[in-house]
């Protein structure tokens, strides 16, 4: 049996729910959080709070050593010149779009499927966000859909590399290329993540990343930053980011206030090293599922998400895809047996009340909006284990009715790795859950 390297939407599948088998429950546990952020504080809580004492005790709130020695230490993990700390991924994303000097009336293209924030940015500003489809597999922008909507006024690119894994960025790049456009990576959910051994956020012209707690890099609260290779729009962003100040009361343009504070920067600068060994795990996670997935007759029922090949997929979130109208009852199933599933996200942007002024309709952009009705998250956080990835997985195919089926020795072997392989790369290596080799490391 072989492990997926690309999700597939499965056939339209007939199930009958049924009552639960109570017999089953014995094989597994009682509940599986969708995320464990106390697993992690558990780990780190000395530091953490050290680091926060430190803080306090400095006196230093905003903009302090930490957020200036956090901002070389991302430069560094990420291999990009700039990095320029903010308030939030949201606000990352709108000071990109104010760098770029995006206006009322001006045209910005980018996906439907994904987090609010990447929409109201343009919104915000007075622009008109003008929505692409997105690839059925991967969930990611489509650069041949992107390339028909470019007009006149068309004055940036905006992909969004969702749930760990980078947009298409060998058919964006010349798209944007060709057009004379800027191309803001929204990498709110790819830290980490590369694309032929270039870390997200270095791709285009700006990067725009979030500290969110739910990100594989979660702050204690919100936080975010961008990067860039460009040293003219690195300038505009330190400015804008403290309301066009410098020297101090002195205002050279209208910026906003969004400065990262210490506390924050303190925390995120005792996370930053485990960055790298969280996102193995989370690697490792995600092949364990498709293994498990293929443990069952699954595949006329849910679609499993598959590997990148191009660069490191850093699984921020692991979507499923349950076809023939049975997600939201497959995800009552889950929650009513103590699994937790998110629904990332129910509404397309083009579909949002607050956007109905700009005359998008049901039907514009069909496979976001099969998208949207079809998938579901898993639980994919770096501490989960195997136990609770058995859980979910025989809880699935308990709501299909779906049999187990024959392994190999092979598969087995694979399935049973201790938990001491999360730390080791060349796990990962082997199961072919990275692109290169050198992508292990960005
Ligand atoms: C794709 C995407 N863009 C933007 C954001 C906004 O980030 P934040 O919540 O830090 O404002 C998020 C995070 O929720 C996101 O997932």
């Amino acid at each position: 049996m072989t492990r997926p390297t690309a999700s597939s939407t499965p056939a339209r599948s007939q199930v009958t729910p049924t009552a639960p088998d109570r017999g089953a429950d014995a094989n597994f546990l009682p509940a599986v959080p969708l995320l464990a952020l106390d697993r992690q504080y558990a780990v780190l809580r000395d530091e953490i709070r050290g680091a926060l004492d430190r803080v306090c005790d400095s006196g230093k709130f905003v903009l302090g050593p930490d957020v200036h020695e956090l901002e070389a230490e991302l430069a560094r993990s990420l291999r990009v010149p700039h990095v320029i700390s903010c308030a939030s991924g949201s606000d990352a994303l709108l000071l990109a779009l104010m760098a770029l000097d995006i206006k009322t009336g001006d045209e910005v293209i980018l996906p439907s499927y994904t987090f609010f924030a990447t929409a109201s940015a343009v919104t915000r500003l007075g622009a008109v966000p003008i929505f692409a489809d997105i690839d059925p597999i991967t969930y990611l922008i489509d650069p041949a859909d992107v390339k028909k909507k470019i007009s006149k006024r068309t004055k940036a690119i905006v992909p969004v590399h969702l749930f760990g894994r980078t947009a298409d960025m060998d058919a964006l790049l010349p798209i944007a290329q060709a057009a004379g456009l800027p191309v803001v990576e929204d990498a709110a959910q790819s830290i980490l993540s590369t694309w032929h051994g270039h870390c997200t956020g270095a791709l285009g012209d700006v990067g725009c990343f979030s500290f969110y707690p739910t990100k594989n890099l979660g702050g204690v609260g919100d936080g975010g930053f961008l990067t860039t290779t460009r040293d003219d729009i690195a300038a505009r962003l330190k400015l804008l980011r403290v309301h066009g100040m410098e020297p101090r009361y002195y205002h050279q343009i209208v910026g906003i206030n969004s400065r990262l504070d210490s506390l924050q920067a303190a925390v995120l600068r005792v996370k930053l090293p485990h960055l790298d060994a969280w996102t193995t795990a989370r690697q490792v996670n995600a092949a364990r599922y498709q293994d498990l997935f293929a443990e069952y007759d699954l595949a006329g029922h849910v679609a499993v998400p598959g590997d990148e090949t191009r660069g490191r997929h850093v699984w921020n979130q692991f979507v499923i895809r349950a076809s023939g109208g049975h997600r939201d009852a497959l995800r009552k199933h889950l929650a009513a047996r103590g699994v937790g599933t998110e629904i990332y996200y129910p509404v397309p942007l083009h579909m949002q009340q607050c956007f109905e002024y700009l005359g998008w309709q049901k039907g514009d952009l069909p496979q976001t909006e099969l998208a949207a009705e079809e998938t579901l998250a898993l639980p994919i956080f770096p501490e989960l284990t195997v136990d609770e990835q058995r859980t979910v997985v025989g809880r699935i195919a308990e709501f299909f009715h779906a049999p187990q089926v024959e392994r190999t020795t092979d598969d087995i072997r694979r399935t049973h790795q201790p938990a001491a392989v999360v730390e080791e790369p060349h796990f990962v290596r082997r199961m072919n859950a990275v692109g290169r080799a050198d992508d292990v490391r960005c």
